[in-house]
C-alpha cells in the first residue's frame, strides 16, 4: 500500500478529523430542502392566480410576477446548489482520499450562500429584480448610483463561486490516486464551468452587450445553467453513488469519457435555442438547433452506460429507493433530450413557442431529473449523516409515488396545454377564447402541484423524526441483494 493510501485510511478512521465533515454536508442539505419547500409554495401559489385564485389579494409583493422569480431563482440556488453542494462534499474527499481545503471557509461559504439566496428572494418579492432569466439577483453596482437596496449580490455570489471551487479543487489536485474517476472529471469540469456561466450571465448582457447579442448572451446562460452546472455535477454525482449502491463497477468505461467530450464539445452553443424566430443572426440560431440536436447523442451514450450497469440488477429498482429515484430520473432525461431535440427546430416551435409545452419541459428536467437525483441521494445519505435509521420507510414510498405521479400529471397536463394554446394561436382564435381552453389544463397543473408538495412534505417530516428518533442506523439494511441467492441460500 502506498503512503498516501495509509494516509487516506487513517484519516477515515480519525475520529477528530474525519475525511467527510457530516455537520457541513448535513447543514447543507437541510438548507436545500428548505429552500425547496419554499420554491415549491411560491409555484403553488403563482399556478393558483392563473385561474384568478388571489389567497393574498393586494399584496404585492406576493404578485404573480415577483413569486415566478423566487420560485426559479430557490429552485436553482437554494435548492439545487445547496444539495449538489452538500453531496460534493461527501463525495470529493471519499473519491481522493483528501480533504476539502479549509473545513472553516466551507462553513463561510454555507452561510454567506444562504444570506445571498434570502436577499435574492427578499429582493424579488420587493419587486428590485434584474432583467435577466435567472439572473433575476436584484442587484449590480451601477456607476453613478446607490441604493440601500443594491448589494453587491451577483459579485458575491461570483466570489463565492470561486472560493468553492478552491475547497473542491484543492482535494483534487492533490489526490492519492494517480488516475481521476470519472466523477472527478465532471465535477472539475463543473465549478469551472459554473463560474464561467454565472459571469457570462450576469455580467455580460446587463453591462456591456446591448440588443440581441445580450440577448443571444442570456440564452446561452439560461441554457448552460443546465448543461454545465446542473449537468455535470448530476451525472458525476450518478457515477459516484449508482456503482455503490449497485455493487458493481459502471458498465463501460469509454462511454462515461465519450459522454463527458461530447458533453464539453455540443452543450455550450445550445442556449440560442430558447431564442428562435428572433433578430439574432439566423447562422447563429442553426448552429444552436444543430447543437442541440448533437447532445441527444451524448445522453444515449450516458444513458446506456447505467442501464448497462443495472444489467442484471433489476431489482435493485424495488429494493431501494434511491435507485427507483436514480433510473426514474434517468428514463425522464432521455425523454426530455429526446423531446428537446424535436421541440427545438423551427417547425415545433411554430407551434410551441411561448406557450405551456415550455414549463412542461422545464418541470420535467429540473425537477423530474435534478431534483429526482438530488432527493435519491439525500434518502441514500440521511441516515449515515444522522446515524439514525429512517423513522418510516412507508413515508419514502409516498414521497417517492406523489411527486413522481404529480410530476408525471403536471408534465403530461402542461404539454397538451402548449399544443392546444399553439394551434388555436396559430388559427388566429380569440385571446380570451384560448385563455378560458386553458383554464382546465391550470387546474390540473394545481393539483399536481398539491400532489408534489404533499409527498415533499412527508419527506420533510420523515428526515426531521429520523434526526429525533434514537434507533441506530444499520447498513444492511441498504444492501441490495439478489432475490434469487437468498432463495438458494434457504
Ligand atoms: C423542485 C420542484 C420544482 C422545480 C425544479 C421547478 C422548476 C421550474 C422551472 C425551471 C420553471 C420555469 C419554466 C420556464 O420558464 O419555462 C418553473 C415555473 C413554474 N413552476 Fe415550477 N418547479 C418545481 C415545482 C413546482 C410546483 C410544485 C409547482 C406548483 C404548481 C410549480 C409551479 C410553477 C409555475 C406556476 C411556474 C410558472 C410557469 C409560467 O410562467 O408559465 N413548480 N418551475
Amino acid at each position: 500500500m502506498s503512503e498516501a493510501a495509509a494516509i487516506s485510511i487513517d484519516d477515515v478512521r480519525d475520529e477528530a478529523h474525519p475525511l467527510v465533515d457530516k455537520d457541513l454536508v448535513r447543514w447543507h442539505l437541510i438548507a436545500a430542502v428548505f429552500f425547496m419547500f419554499t420554491a415549491m409554495l411560491g409555484g403553488f401559489i403563482a399556478s393558483l392566480q392563473f385561474l384568478n385564485e388571489y389567497p393574498f389579494n393586494g399584496i404585492s409583493w406576493l404578485s404573480y410576477g415577483r413569486l415566478r422569480f423566487l420560485h426559479t431563482n430557490e429552485v436553482a440556488f437554494g435548492f439545487l446548489v445547496n444539495s449538489f453542494v452538500g453531496m460534493l462534499y461527501y463525495a470529493v474527499p471519499r473519491l481522493t482520499g483528501r480533504r476539502l481545503f479549509n473545513r472553516t471557509l466551507g462553513w463561510l461559504i454555507f452561510f454567506v450562500w444562504q444570506a445571498l439566496v434570502l436577499l435574492t428572494s427578499i429582493g424579488q418579492l420587493l419587486g428590485k429584480a434584474q432583467a435577466v432569466e435567472w439572473g433575476e439577483t436584484p442587484t449590480g453596482f451601477r456607476p453613478g448610483t446607490f441604493e440601500l437596496n443594491y448589494v453587491p449580490v451577483d459579485f458575491l455570489i461570483e466570489v463565492g463561486a470561486v472560493l468553492l471551487a478552491v475547497n473542491l479543487l484543492y482535494p483534487i489536485a492533490k489526490s492519492i490516486h494517480k488516475r481521476l474517476y470519472v466523477s472527478l472529471w465532471y465535477i472539475t469540469a463543473g465549478m469551472i464551468w459554473l463560474i464561467l456561466t454565472y459571469v457570462m450571465g450576469n455580467t455580460l448582457p446587463e453591462w456591456t452587450l446591448a440588443g440581441s447579442s445580450g440577448g443571444a448572451t442570456a440564452g446561452l446562460y439560461i441554457h448552460d445553467l443546465v448543461g454545465l452546472f446542473v449537468t455535470p455535477f448530476g451525472w458525476g454525482l450518478m457515477y459516484f453513488f449508482v456503482p455503490i449502491i449497485l455493487r458493481k463497477p459502471i458498465w463501460s468505461h469509454a462511454l462515461s469519457v465519450i459522454g463527458f467530450w461530447a458533453l464539453a464539445f455540443f452543450y455550450p452553443l445550445n442556449g440560442v435555442h430558447h431564442f428562435l424566430y428572433s433578430s439574432i443572426p439566423m447562422s447563429v440560431q442553426y448552429g444552436a438547433i444543430i447543437a442541440t440536436i448533437a447532445v441527444e447523442i451524448v445522453v444515449t451514450t450516458v444513458v446506456v452506460n447505467f442501464f448497462g450497469t443495472m444489467w442484471g440488477r433489476g431489482y435493485a429498482l424495488r429494493q431501494s429507493i434511491p435507485i427507483r429515484w436514480f433510473y426514474t430520473g434517468m428514463v425522464f432525461y432521455f425523454t426530455t433530450c429526446l423531446q428537446c431535440s424535436f421541440q427545438t427546430t423551427l417547425t415545433f416551435q411554430e407551434i410551441i413557442h411561448f406557450t405551456d409545452w415550455v414549463p412542461g419541459h422545464a418541470h420535467l428536467v429540473m425537477l423530474g431529473v435534478f431534483a429526482f437525483w438530488n432527493m435519491g441521494m439525500i434518502v441514500w445519505l440521511w441516515p449515515r449523516l444522522t446515524g439514525h435509521e429512517w423513522y418510516s420507510r412507508r413515508l419514502l414510498g409516498w414521497h417517492y409515488w406523489l411527486v413522481m405521479l404529480g410530476l408525471l400529471i403536471m408534465f403530461l397536463d402542461l404539454t397538451a396545454a402548449g399544443l392546444v394554446h399553439g394551434f388555436m394561436f396559430k388559427n388566429m382564435a380569440p385571446w380570451m377564447r384560448i385563455v378560458d381552453s386553458l383554464k382546465p389544463f391550470w387546474w390540473f397543473r394545481t393539483f399536481a402541484g398539491a400532489m408534489i408538495i404533499t409527498g415533499v412534505s412527508c419527506f420533510i417530516y420523515n428526515l426531521w423524526m429520523t434526526a429525533k428518533h434514537d434507533k441506530p442506523y444499520d447498513y444492511r439494511v441498504d444492501l441490495v441483494h439478489d432475490p434469487k441467492e437468498a432463495i438458494a441460500n434457504g
